[in-house]
C-alpha cells in the first residue's frame, strides 16, 4: 500500500510536480475568484496553496485521510485560510450542495472506488458547480518516476501501484465523469518538465517518493546498485548536466446538474 506520512518529502518529491501539473490544470479550468472550493485530497497543501494563490477563493476545505500530510498543510502560511481536515473521498463529512467546486489533485486513483468519490463530489457542489480532477497518465507512461519503474520491471521487481490505476487513462476519466451524469464534460493532458541539477539530484528526491521509495529502500545492496545504474541508463543528461524529466496527466471536468 502506498502511504503519505512525510509532509515534508512530500513537498520535495511530488509537491513540485504537484505545482507544475496544477498551474496548467488551473489555466485550463480558468475558475472565477470568489469561489467555495474543495480539495479532496489535499495531502500536504501543496495543491492548496496553489488555488489560493491563483483563485482568490471566498471560502476553501481541504480533506485527506493522512495526518503527516495535513500537519505540513496546516503549517504553510499562504493556507491560513483554509479549513483543513482529516477523513476519506468516499465518505465526505460536509452537507450537500455547500460548494461550488471540488477538486481531486492527483488522488482519484487512490480512491477504492472512483465512481462513489465523484459521486460524493457531486453531493457537496450545488448544482451549476464544478467537479473536476487530474491524475497522472500511470499507465501510459506518464508518471514522473516511469524511469525507475521500467528499470525494476526489467529486474523482475513489481512496482507499487494505487487500488484504481485504471481510471487514469484519458477514455476511463471521462468515462467516470460522464456515467456520473456531470453535463458539459471536457478533458485536456497536462504535460510538465521539471529540471534536475544531474543524475544525484534526481535520484535523492526519487528516494522520496511514497510509491517507489519503500521498494528500493527494501532492496540489498546489490539490487540497489543494479536498480540505480539501470535508471541512470535510461536517463541521459543534457549537454550542461542536466536532467529533464517529462511527465503527463490527465485532467477531468464537468459541471454538476440540476
Ligand atoms: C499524490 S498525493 C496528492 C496530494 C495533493 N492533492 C497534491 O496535489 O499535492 C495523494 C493524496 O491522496 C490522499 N488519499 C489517499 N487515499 C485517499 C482517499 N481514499 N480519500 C482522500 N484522499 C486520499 C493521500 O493521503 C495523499 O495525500
Amino acid at each position: 500500500m502506498i502511504r503519505f506520512d512525510d509532509g515534508a518529502g512530500y513537498e520535495q518529491m511530488m509537491g513540485k510536480w504537484s505545482r507544475l501539473a496544477g498551474d496548467i490544470f488551473l489555466d485550463w479550468m480558468q475558475a472565477p475568484a470568489g469561489l467555495r472550493w474543495l480539495d479532496i485530497g489535499c495531502g500536504n497543501g501543496a495543491f492548496t496553496e496553489t488555488l489560493i494563490e491563483r483563485c482568490a477563493p471566498s471560502a476553501i476545505s481541504g480533506i485527506d485521510p493522512s495526518e503527516g500530510q495535513l500537519l505540513y498543510a496546516q503549517q504553510r502560511a499562504a493556507c491560513r485560510m483554509a479549513d483543513f481536515q482529516q477523513g476519506d473521498a468516499m465518505t465526505l463529512p460536509y452537507g450537500n450542495a455547500g460548494f461550488d467546486a471540488a477538486v481531486m489533485a492527483l488522488v482519484l486513483f487512490f480512491v477504492p472506488e472512483p465512481a462513489k468519490g465523484v459521486a460524493e463530489m457531486m453531493r457537496v457542489v450545488r448544482p451549476g458547480g464544478t467537479v473536476s480532477a487530474y491524475v497522472w497518465d500511470l499507465l501510459e507512461g506518464g508518471f514522473p518516476l516511469v524511469a525507475i519503474q521500467e528499470q525494476m520491471r526489467a529486474m523482475g521487481k513489481t512496482p507499487m501501484l494505487p487500488p484504481s490505476p485504471e481510471v487514469s487513462r484519458m477514455p476511463v476519466l471521462r468515462q467516470t465523469w460522464t456515467d456520473a451524469g456531470l453535463l458539459s464534460v471536457q478533458t485536456t493532458v497536462i504535460n510538465v518538465q521539471r529540471t534536475f541539477s544531474g543524475f544525484d539530484d534526481y535520484w535523492h528526491t526519487a528516494l522520496l517518493g511514497s510509491s517507489v521509495g519503500p521498494v528500493i529502500k527494501a532492496l540489498d545492496a546489490n539490487e540497489f546498485d543494479t536498480l540505480r545504474s539501470g535508471v541512470q541508463q535510461r536517463l541521459p543528461l543534457q549537454a550542461d548536466g542536466q536532467l529533464v524529466i517529462s511527465a503527463r496527466a490527465h485532467a477531468v471536468t464537468g459541471v454538476v446538474p440540476g
